[in-house]
């Protein structure tokens, strides 16, 4: 048995913050981020209600309801976040809580961009040994609250929102996956949690906000995601051409036309939402798979190729008949 998707849920909040908006706060333009990212907009939590474990819940209840599932009937829940409202519990528990999916072993993931695809490479491994059956995987971001809002290199980037997809074990769906991890490169992109102040240890108590080195996460996804998509294929009948859909993390247009003219394929095989959402992290896959589920674009017997990649360095990719 394998991982299928049955169902796909999301949640953006209202608030949408223009490129134009953006250039209030700090010194930008919208042709500078157009050009150089491909984002128009982003949507932005404006209260403190919408939190993250709210955008989790809404992205998963919409899952769950076109999954035909009921929550009690969910063995796993899994949330890939860095921006959970609690340091625990975690936001899986929160999102159980709400849901109530009584019977569901819930905890987070923390990969970052590609933390989506660590959440599937997991399902799909408890699908297989037979531990469980049934499972909701959510990527979910509030990264306005850990980006610095003075900082113009970083905070034109970012949006929130979440997204969920519901799964059960199947003959179909997953054909092969695979997770990796290079923390040798992990102060390309970082963000520190809290700090100690104990009785025997006094650090700055100021917050930190998200750093990036943009040029080394282009050159790294860039490299990436051919050399996974390489990998999958290894052992299939496939080509990079029977490939009806590339759903790669939504970081930047230009790393999807950079890897779409390194594969020599055409860039209506790779679905972009980032003009309208901006970098979503974690959620970016799963938003953008459930707009195209919604929109009826991913029909039954597709092949996708989805990959996310980002912070640690982490690096996911996954092989799935739709
Ligand atoms: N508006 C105007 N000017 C800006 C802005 C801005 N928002 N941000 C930076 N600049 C300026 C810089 O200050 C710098 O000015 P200087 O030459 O006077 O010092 C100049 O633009 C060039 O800065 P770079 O950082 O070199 O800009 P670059 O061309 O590399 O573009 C970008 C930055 C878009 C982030 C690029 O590196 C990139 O595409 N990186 C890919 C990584 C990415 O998108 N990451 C997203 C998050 S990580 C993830 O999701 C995995």
């Amino acid at each position: 048995m394998r991982l299928k998707i049955i169902g796909t849920g999301s949640y953006l909040p209202e608030k949408i913050a223009t490129n134009d908006d953006m250039a209030q706060l700090v010194e930008t333009s919208d042709e500078w981020i157009r050009t150089r990212t491909g984002i128009g907009q982003r949507h932005l939590v404006s209260s403190s209600e919408e939190n993250t474990t709210y955008m989790a819940v809404q992205a998963a209840k919409r899952a769950l309801a076109a999954s035909g599932l009921r929550a009690e009937e969910i063995d796993v829940i899994l949330v890939a976040t860095v921006s959970g409202d609690y340091v625990t519990p975690s936001t899986a528990c929160m999102v159980q809580r709400e849901l109530q999916a009584v019977n569901a072993a819930s905890f987070d993931i923390n990969a970052a961009c590609a933390g989506f695809l660590f959440g599937l490479n997991t399902v799909d491994a408890y699908f297989r040994s037979g531990i469980y059956k049934t499972a909701i995987i959510i990527g979910v971001e509030t990264l306005s609250k850990i980006v610095d809002w003075s900082d113009r290199s970083t905070c034109v980037l970012f949006g929130d929102g979440a997204g969920a997809v519901v799964a059960k074990a199947d003959e179909n769906g997953m054909l092969a996956c695979l997770q990796g991890s290079d923390g040798t490169h992990a102060d390309v992109l970082t963000c520190k949690a809290r700090t100690n102040n104990n009785p025997y240890i006094s650090t700055s108590k100021e917050l930190d906000y998200v750093y990036m080195n943009g040029q080394e996460v282009f050159k790294f996804a860039v490299r990436k995601v051919p050399e996974c998509l390489e990998l999958l294929l290894q052992g299939t009948d496939f080509s990079p051409e029977d490939v009806d859909y590339y759903l790669l993390h939504q970081a930047n247009y230009r790393i999807l036309t950079s890897i779409a003219k390194k594969l020599n394929l055409p860039m209506e095989k790779f679905p972009s939402n980032v003009d309208r959402c901006g970098n979503t992290s974690a959620a970016s896959i799963p938003i953008l798979m459930d707009e195209m589920n919604r929109q009826g674009q991913l029909k039954e017997g597709n092949l996708l190729f989805l990959s996310g990649f980002g912070g640690g360095l982490t690096w996911g990719a996954a092989l799935l008949k739709w």
